[in-house]
């Protein structure tokens, strides 16, 4: 279906050419001036320079032309040569009715569907989460949302970091804490045991034990350095300890995942890139663009245009070890004979963009992704507390993921049980904590989405959980009322959205049929953010209506059933954008 504005600039266009000019010049916009009209069209001032005539002549032609123009109300010519234009209220009605009743409320199918690899989630195994991979998390699930939606084929990748040094760190400690195991006795060829021997509140003590001891102690670190050479080289002991590592933290990182309503599609890490290494680094001297530089393979990746500095990629250490880097290319390599995409998409912390700059260019100079792969960065700023500096617990400690949820949840629970006592409801107290669960993910989400993904923003959980503002509750109460209104409408259910009657059901109508082209706009731009100021605007839009209008006492039948129809498709596209931003909407609040 076509976007309203591609509909309305049709029609003017038209004029356009019946008035002796060409259609093109017919684009309409929104208005910028609100106060004088809906939208605008400024293609005679384009357009007075090759017809030689003043622009206000070509404006005034054009809107002689549009006089018998279904779509338009009002439409006038004014200097020094706009053309200023109001929709009718029975077009936008009958557009709106389309949108209804169109799939997806008229959005375009993509031309092509692609395939979309999106690498989002990042965590550290044997690492607790912590508040550095919310926006990972939050961000990368709404953005595979938002492509799958778009009618894309898309895949969502966690890439775990579960191959790197973290892991001897733990195995080494482990062989500290229990030398007995038969993973270390290396004449030991039976079959090790089925249960970790380790909880994962053990290991995520292990691992930060293990990190601080290597600092401060040579010895033991070359030792962890040694068991992550083991590891790499295929060591049984090592391998099954590490097996045992991943069942462990990957049952509690799906745990996290679910209560944030976040899932993927491959649960793929660095070590599933491992046996892609050799073979990839053969075809990469192959190209001749590999060089040693102190002993480590490179290549330079920088560009003429560059203006800051790009250092050589480094793609294999000189003690032949893999890196980041190496990790990164050789999961290309790997996702190109997998899946073959499209696109792969990563949305990562901005300060890793250096990386990424370099394994791009490095893949593409040596040919390890299709020429028609486009690889993309969504680097996303900090999440800052309100002094300014990274997020971190009153104690100075890196916030687990797990409390900061558990915080966000306790509050919003006291303010709901805080409106519930003022409204004396005596609502079970597990049902109170159910919508809080869902109403703190929103807030939660919602305040990380409605920033701009690739700006710093403030962690103001006193702000984020209020129910009016710019945050995730405005919006649920918002729906949670056109709930609780249609669920209270008895009448007939046959309803269809009627030609608005005030200008607050005007705006919202106007809103609503913005909806399809600002979905194309944010799969575009792949903005959440965009997402959430549409819905907050819907949401102040539909909040003024309501107020102004007694919907369920309405005498005139005609009046409320139309009432009832643009209520229900005002909730429909709030649910379908929250879905897209990855939460849910209770029933109460
Ligand atoms: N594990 C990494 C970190 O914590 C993030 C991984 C991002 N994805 C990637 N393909 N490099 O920094």
């Amino acid at each position: 279906m076509n976007t309203l504005l591609e509909i309305l600039s049709q029609h003017v266009g038209e004029a356009f050419e019946k008035a002796g000019y060409k259609s093109e010049l017919g684009r309409v916009g929104v208005s910028n001036r609100p106060d004088l009209c809906e939208y605008q069209c400024n293609g005679a001032m384009a357009g007075a320079k090759e017809y030689h005539k003043a622009p206000l002549v070509i404006a005034g032609d054009v809107a002689d032309a549009l006089k018998d123009c279904e779509c338009f109300s009002f439409v006038e010519a004014v200097p020094p040569g706009f053309l200023n234009l109001n929709i009718s209220d029975t077009f936008l009605a009958s557009y709106l009715r389309d949108c209804a009743g169109a799939e997806k409320f008229g959005l375009k199918e993509p031309d092509k569907k692609d395939k979309i690899i999106i690498d989002y989630g990042g965590p550290n195994v044997a690492k607790p989460l912590h508040v550095g991979h919310l926006r990972a998390a939050v961000i990368g699930e709404s953005v595979k949302r938002i492509c799958a939606y778009k009618g894309h084929d898309v895949i969502g990748d966690i890439h775990m970091g579960d191959w790197g040094l973290q892991m001897g760190l733990i195995i080494h400690e482990l062989s500290v804490r229990q030398p007995d195991l038969p993973y270390f006795d290396p004449e030991f060829t039976g079959e090790y045991p089925a249960e970790a021997p380790f909880t994962i509140s053990e290991l995520e003590e292990i691992y930060p034990t293990a990190s601080a001891k290597s600092k401060e102690d040579e010895e033991y670190k070359a030792a962890a350095m040694d068991a992550t050479y083991r590891l790499q080289h295929g060591d049984r002991g090592c391998r099954a300890l590490w097996d045992h590592i991943m069942r462990v933290s990957k049952a509690d990182l799906k745990k996290n995942y679910d209560n944030l309503m976040v899932s993927f599609e491959l649960w793929k890490g660095e070590a599933d890139a491992d046996p892609y290494i050799p073979p990839m680094i053969e075809n990469m001297k192959k190209t001749g663009l590999l060089y040693e530089s102190e002993g480590a393979l490179v290549i330079d990746v920088k560009e003429e245009s560059d203006t800051k500095e790009m250092p050589p990629c480094m793609v294999l250490k000189s003690d032949g070890a893999s890196l980041y880097t190496t990790t990164d290319l050789a999961t290309l390599v790997q996702r190109r004979e997998d899946y073959d995409p499209d696109r792969v998409i990563y949305v990562v912390d901005k300060r890793q963009q250096l990386h990424f700059d370099q394994v791009f260019r490095a893949a593409a100079k040596t040919g390890i992704v299709a020429n028609k792969c486009s690889l993309e960065f969504i680097g996303f700023g900090t999440m800052n507390g309100k002094d300014g500096k990274p997020f971190k617990t009153r104690e100075g400690g890196v916030m687990r993921l797990e409390s900061l949820i558990g915080d966000i949840t306790k509050t919003m629970y006291e303010k709901m049980l805080e409106n519930r006592n003022l409204a004396s409801d005596g609502e079970g107290s597990d049902e109170l904590k159910k919508t809080a669960d869902l109403v703190a993910i929103a807030a939660l989400k919602y305040a990380d989405l409605s920033n701009q993904a690739t700006k710093d923003y403030i962690f103001d959980p006193e702000r984020f959980t209020s129910f009016e503002g710019n945050t995730g509750p405005y919006i649920l109460y918002t729906m949670v009322r056109i709930k609780s209104i249609l669920a209270r409408y008895e009448g007939d259910k046959d309803v269809q959205i009627a030609p608005a009657g005030n200008p607050q059901e005007k705006n919202v109508q106007m809103t609503l049929a913005r909806f399809n082209a600002v979905l194309d706009n944010v799969f575009d731009e792949l903005a959440p953010h965009k997402l959430c100021a549409y819905i907050y605007e819907l949401a102040d839009g539909f909040n003024s209506f309501y107020h102004d209008t007694r919907i369920l006492t309405e005498e005139d039948e005609e009046k409320k059933k139309g009432w009832i129809a643009l209520l229900e498709l005002t909730l429909s596209v709030f649910e379908t954008a929250i879905e897209l931003l990855g939460f849910k909407a209770p029933e109460k609040m």
